[in-house]
């Protein structure tokens, strides 16, 4: 098993990294994808290989709305991936272009980013993840970062509380974080396909969530494949943070974080905050590399309560692939539970 689950939205870039008539070259689990935005703004996912020869078709052509591949000139409907057009038939040749397809993902852009669904055999595509209170918006920050690692380990950063004392230390989060670990106690639901960590009162803020005024509360959601959503809400403003992994290959994981918020007056410190994020997410980055340089890796071990999360998000993922196997229903295997640590 390589880790990556099919079936599933995968965040694959942001909104504004597709400029309209334009193709962007990804890859997806492994799979090599072309992802365009059409003249009228909408986007479309398709295979990145030309049904004739193979030819990656992100080197030939798009005039927002048909791709056409740079080796025989083959033209293909962005929408169906339908051919149209092989430029080299006799007009008297029978052959029928519109039996060739250029194999199509469904894609959407939502909240700023563009989600790609990897399908799986029986899966029909549900809705994208959305955070809440912000329809229709873009996120005010957004981060991509290149992880050298597995989806999983990429994933579990971010519901292993273990860690952010030791690797996020940067000065303008927390002061000294290691010498000041606190108690915490935390009730989880069974949500979907993931948990939820109980609405609470934010006791003493990370200091970036002062900005949203007093009484600061906090939900936070896990879902398969690997998206988390954390809605912040204080008396004045709220904010949520996504963070999505998807997986490029067995070996390497986009991590994306984007970060929207109703504070108005923030918006000239976007560059700041763009900075903090990068900073944050470069530190998860540089645990991974060091991991992944470690040539006698041993396997890893989930202990106690500080490790759970990353134990139901492993049960969740078997449980997954189980139920595909044997054509039922997934169910949930999580039970409500309060978790205690020091963070
Ligand atoms: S390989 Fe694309 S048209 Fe021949
Ligand atoms: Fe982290």
């Amino acid at each position: 098993m390589d880790g990556m689950l099919r079936g599933f939205w995968y965040l694959a870039v942001s909104a504004q990294s597709l400029k309209r008539g334009k193709t962007l070259a990804v890859s997806l689990l492994g799979e090599a994808l072309l992802l365009g935005r059409r003249a009228d703004g909408s986007v479309f996912a398709v295979s990145d290989a030309c049904p004739h020869r193979g030819m990656p078709m992100r080197h030939g052509s798009f005039d927002g709305q048909t791709l056409r591949c740079c080796y025989h000139g083959w033209a293909f409907r962005s929408t169906d991936g339908c051919c149209t057009e092989i430029p080299s038939l006799a007009p008297d040749d029978r052959t029928d272009p519109g039996k060739f397809r250029l194999r199509t993902y469904p894609a959407q852009d939502v909240q700023g980013n563009v989600w790609v669904h990897i399908g799986a055999p029986g899966v029909e595509p549900g809705p994208v993840p959305t955070v809440p209170g912000f329809a229709g918006e873009a996120p005010q920050v957004t981060t991509t970062m290149r992880f050298p690692c597995a989806v999983d380990l990429a994933a579990w950063g971010f519901f292993d509380p273990g860690h952010p004392a030791f690797v996020h230390t940067s000065r303008w989060w927390k002061k000294d974080p290691a010498s000041r670990l606190r108690l915490k106690e935390k009730e989880f639901e069974p949500d979907g396909m993931g948990f939820r960590m109980l609405q609470h009162h934010l006791k003493e803020g990370a200091n970036p969530y002062r900005l949203l005024g007093r009484n600061v509360q906090i939900d936070i959601g896990v879902q398969l494949p690997g998206v988390r959503i954390e809605h912040i809400k204080g008396d004045r403003h709220s904010a949520c943070v996504l963070a999505a992994a998807t997986p490029v290959s067995a070996t390497e994981t986009d991590v994306h974080y984007c970060v929207y918020w109703t504070v108005k007056w923030l918006a000239p410190l976007r560059p700041i905050a763009a900075w903090m994020a990068r900073d944050f997410l470069n530190q998860d980055r540089e645990v991974a590399a060091r991991l992944m340089g470690n040539p006698a890796l041993p396997a890893p071990l989930f202990v106690g309560d500080p490790d759970a999360q990353v134990r139901w998000y492993m049960r969740l993922k078997k449980e997954y692939l189980a139920a595909r196997d044997e054509g039922r229903p997934f169910v949930n295997p999580l039970r409500e539970q309060t978790l205690h640590w020091r963070s």
